[in-house]
C-alpha cells in the first residue's frame, strides 16, 4: 500500500528531535481538525451513514493499544456524556483473546495512529467475521485498519515520527469530541447541542500555544524534579486519571523513569506505601467535582515525603501550583493537561542525554502480536 505524505512535513527543521516538533504542531493540528470537520456554523460534518449506524448501537466498544488506548479512555467519557451511549474501552491485545460478553448491537471504534497495529487488527478481523459495524480513527489514510473497517475518520495530524506519540493522542481526543458532539446532536440531545466544540477547540489551540510557549519553565521543573528519581507518580480522578496514565507512559517510554498513573483516591489502598522522601507525585487537577479530593490526596503523599507538583486548570488553580492550564470546557481538558506532561517527559529524556525519538526496545508501529 502507499501512504500519502508531504515530505516537508516529515522534516525536523531546526528541532533537535521530532518529538518536540510534534508537540509544537499540536495547536496547528487542532485548527486543521476544526477546518476539516466543522462547518462555518460550527456544525460537525460527519458522514450521516456513520451516525445512523452508531445511533443504532446499544454499546460502543473502543479498542486500541498504548497511547491510542489512553485516548480511548477519554473518548468513552465524551461518548457517554454527549451521546449517552454506554461505552467501554479495551486494550486490543486483551480483547482479542478474552473477549468480554458483548451487547446485542455493538459498534466498534478502533483508535490507531498508524492503522497497522497487529493487536488491534486481530480484533477487527473478528469484528468483520461477525459483520459488526466499525469505525477506524487513524492518522494514516488507506492503512490496514482503515481499509478493513466500515468507516474511517482521519486525524490530519501529519506524519508522526517520534516513537512517543503526542500529536496523534490530542488529535484522537479532538476527533472523538467532534464525533461525540455530532452523534449527540443527531440524537437530539441537549448536552451535545450546548457543547460548542468549534469554539472549544479554538480555545484549546490557543491554550496549547501558550503551554508550548512556556517550555523553559517546564524544562526547569523537569530538571529540578524528575532528572534524578527512579520512579514517579501522576495522579488524578476521572478524566485527570485517564491523562495520568498517558502522562506516566510518556515519562516511562522516553526517560526510563518508572512512572505510574494512578486514580488518586485509590493510592491510600496500598500504593502509597511506595512514597519515599522526594518521590515526585504530580497531580492533575482540571475537574471541579474532584479537584479538592485530589489536592487532599496530594497532601497525603506530601506528608510521607513526596515532592508534589501540580498541573491545574486556571479556574481551579492555587497560587503555588506548578503549571497552570488555560481554561476550556472540563470535558476536553485532557487536550491541555497532557501537553505539560509531554514536555516534562521530553525534557527529562533530553536532560539524561537519551535518544528522545528512538527509545530503547520500542517501535513506532508494532505489527506483531
Ligand atoms: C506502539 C507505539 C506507541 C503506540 C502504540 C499503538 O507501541 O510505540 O506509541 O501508542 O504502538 O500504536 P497505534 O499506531 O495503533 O496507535
Amino acid at each position: 500500500f502507499t501512504v500519502d505524505m508531504d515530505p516537508n512535513a516529515a522534516d525536523k527543521g531546526a528541532y533537535p528531535f521530532y518529538m518536540l516538533k510534534e508537540i509544537d504542531e499540536q495547536p496547528a493540528v487542532m485548527r486543521r481538525l476544526v477546518q476539516e470537520y466543522l462547518g462555518a456554523n460550527g456544525k460537525p460534518q460527519i458522514d450521516e451513514k456513520l451516525l445512523a449506524q452508531m445511533q443504532e448501537a446499544d454499546h460502543l466498544y473502543i479498542v486500541g493499544a498504548g497511547t491510542s488506548y489512553h485516548a480511548g479512555l477519554v473518548g468513552a467519557r465524551l461518548f457517554e456524556r454527549f451521546a449517552q451511549i454506554p461505552t467501554s474501552v479495551h486494550i486490543s491485545s486483551e480483547f482479542a483473546y478474552e473477549q468480554p460478553l458483548l451487547s446485542k448491537k455493538p459498534f466498534f471504534i478502533f483508535l490507531s495512529q498508524s492503522g497497522e497495529t497487529a493487536d488491534s487488527r486481530e480484533v477487527l478481523v473478528h469484528v468483520n467475521e461477525n459483520k459488526w459495524p466499525s469505525l477506524t480513527i487513524t492518522n494514516v489514510d488507506k492503512s490496514t485498519l482503515s481499509r478493513e473497517a466500515t468507516h474511517t475518520l482521519l486525524l490530519y495530524a501529519g506524519p508522526e515520527i517520534a516513537v512517543a506519540s503526542t500529536k496523534a493522542y490530542t488529535a484522537q481526543v479532538a476527533v472523538e469530541a467532534i464525533l461525540a458532539k455530532a452523534l449527540g446532536e443527531y440524537l437530539g440531545l441537549e448536552a451535545a447541542q450546548k457543547f460548542d466544540v468549534k469554539d472549544e477547540l479554538a480555545k484549546v489551540a490557543n491554550g496549547m500555544q501558550a503551554l508550548v510557549d512556556s517550555k523553559d519553565e517546564i524544562e526547569a521543573i523537569a530538571s529540578h524534579a524528575l532528572s534524578k528519581p527512579r520512579n514517579a507518580f501522576y495522579i488524578g480522578r476521572g478524566l485527570d486519571w485517564s491523562v495520568s496514565l498517558e502522562a506516566a507512559l510518556k515519562l516511562k517510554e522516553i526517560s526510563y523513569v518508572q512512572a505510574e498513573g494512578f486514580a488518586s483516591g485509590e493510592l491510600k489502598h496500598g500504593t502509597i506505601a511506595l512514597i519515599e522522601k522526594n518521590t515526585p507525585v504530580i497531580g492533575i487537577i482540571t475537574q471541579s467535582r474532584t479537584a479538592g479530593l485530589t489536592r487532599s490526596n496530594l497532601e497525603e503523599t506530601a506528608a510521607r515525603g513526596a515532592n508534589i507538583l501540580t498541573i491545574a486548570s486556571r479556574h481551579l488553580a492555587k497560587e503555588d501550583d506548578s503549571i497552570i492550564l488555560p481554561d476550556v470546557d472540563e470535558m476536553i481538558s485532557p487536550l491541555l493537561s497532557v501537553v505539560p506532561a509531554q514536555l516534562l517527559a521530553y525534557y527529562t529524556s533530553l536532560g539524561k542525554g537519551l535518544d528522545v525519538d528512538k527509545p530503547r526496545n520500542l517501535a513506532k508501529s508494532v505489527t506483531v502480536q
